[in-house]
């Protein structure tokens, strides 16, 4: 799915998403332990790449963060806006960051790789990893399954990853590996994994 077709398909959705997704009680509080985490402390810029309604930016900017959050969707960044007055928010792609290399302390990536086509993802970690200070922090969310196939996610089409596979693919871009945290289906809520990783 190109990135034009990511974003239409948000924008399409934006209100129900940010009705039902838009708020940090939605997150499990074993995520919101992890990200603040690795986030939470650093002296420096952080960016929240494809933050959505910016309900982590606006989490991680009251834990004391310099973050910005980035979104393909103008409605998620306009009600972003609205929501967490005092908070930068920027429409743009997480592929094409304008920011100078090693200017940024730490990166989330919350669900946002999820839609990237396989071969996108490298060269996005790449990206990412370039504008990462030496020994940044990246906390990726992702779906996890046993392999890595395509499903109709509510929104537009998306990627489950083996966790080794995600992780072994962060290795590559140039990441260590820090902490994983695996979840398994709970009610509606997919199988679930995230990694902290640091720019090695
Ligand atoms: C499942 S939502 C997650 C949003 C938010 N991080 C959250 O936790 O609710 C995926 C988000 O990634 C954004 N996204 C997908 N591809 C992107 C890209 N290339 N650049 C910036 N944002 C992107 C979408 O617009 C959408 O807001």
């Amino acid at each position: 799915m190109s990135s034009r077709g990511v974003q239409q398909a948000y924008s399409s959705l934006a209100q129900q998403y940010i009705d039902l997704l838009g708020s940090v009680e939605t997150v499990h509080p074993d995520d919101l332990r992890l990200i603040e985490q690795h986030l939470g402390h650093l002296s420096g810029p952080v960016l929240d790449v494809g933050c959505g309604p910016g309900h982590l930016t606006g989490h991680l900017h009251a834990a004391g963060c310099e973050v910005t959050g980035i979104d393909l969707v103008p409605e998620f960044i306009a009600h972003a806006r609205r929501a967490h007055p005092g908070v930068a928010f920027e429409v743009g792609s997480l592929t094409d960051v304008t920011r100078p290399d090693a200017s940024v302390a730490g990166a989330l990536a919350w669900y946002s790789l999820i839609h990237l086509e396989p071969g996108q993802l490298d060269s996005a970690l790449v990206g990412i990893r370039r504008l990462l200070a030496p020994g940044g922090a990246l906390v990726v969310g992702f779906f996890e399954g046993p392999v890595r196939e395509p499903f109709e996610h509510e929104v537009t089409t998306a990627y489950r990853w083996p966790v080794e596979e995600m992780a072994g693919r962060l290795t590559s871009a140039g990441f260590t590996e820090v902490e994983r945290l695996q979840r398994p289906p709970e009610g509606v809520r997919r199988p679930h994994a995230v990694l902290a990783v640091r720019a090695a």
